[in-house]
């Protein structure tokens, strides 16, 4: 089911989300519809705020592009892309590494709105899956940046947050428009 896409402005996108402690029926339905409101909106990643719930669970499908990123180590081990994909986790821990790199990023609670986001350029992730195991992905490129976006959106941040200064006043007026529409 596609789910309305909660837009900035509501309260829930600045929320600290819980963590999950069980996976329920309810949190399954959940992750899919997630899945389906993000490929329906055409976006890379997709965090439960996002769709009004302040829960510890995001989703991210970055398959269609192979060349997003220059490594993979799923669990210590060299792995395919497509393997992991798509990608449903809760209560993720990130650890950043790497050089610090800018690249273009967009927000589908923030509508219409791109800019520079300055980030590491890789992860070491913790992602503890429905099933009880946990996936431990080392990664760079588009992947490591959506891994950062979403779990940021788990601790209340968004990527308008990370802006430079200059950016930031630059889009303050769109922002305030944009958080006046709801
Ligand atoms: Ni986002």
């Amino acid at each position: 089911m596609i789910l309305p896409i909660v837009q900035y402005g509501h309260p829930v996108l600045r929320e600290r989300c819980k963590p999950v402690e069980e996976v329920t029926e309810e949190i399954r339905t959940l992750a899919a519809d997630m899945l389906e409101t993000m490929y329906d909106a055409n976006g890379v990643g997709l965090a439960a705020p996002q769709i009004g719930v302040a829960l510890r669970l995001a989703v991210i499908d970055v398959a269609h592009d192979p060349e997003c990123i220059s490594f993979l180590k799923v669990n210590g081990e060299d792995a395919a892309l497509e393997s992991i994909m798509p990608l449903i986790f809760i209560n993720p821990e990130l650890e950043l590494v790497g050089e610090k790199e800018r690249d273009t990023e967009g927000c589908l609670s923030i509508r219409d709105m791109r800019a520079e986001v300055t980030r590491p350029n890789a992860v070491k992730a913790t992602l503890p899956q429905f099933d009880g195991s946990v996936l431990v992905i080392e990664t760079d490129g588009l992947l490591a940046r959506a891994l950062q976006h979403e779990t940021d959106h788990l601790n209340g941040v968004l990527f308008i947050d990370r802006l430079s200064p200059a950016t930031k006043l630059s889009i303050k007026r769109k922002l305030r428009r944009l958080a006046a529409e709801g």
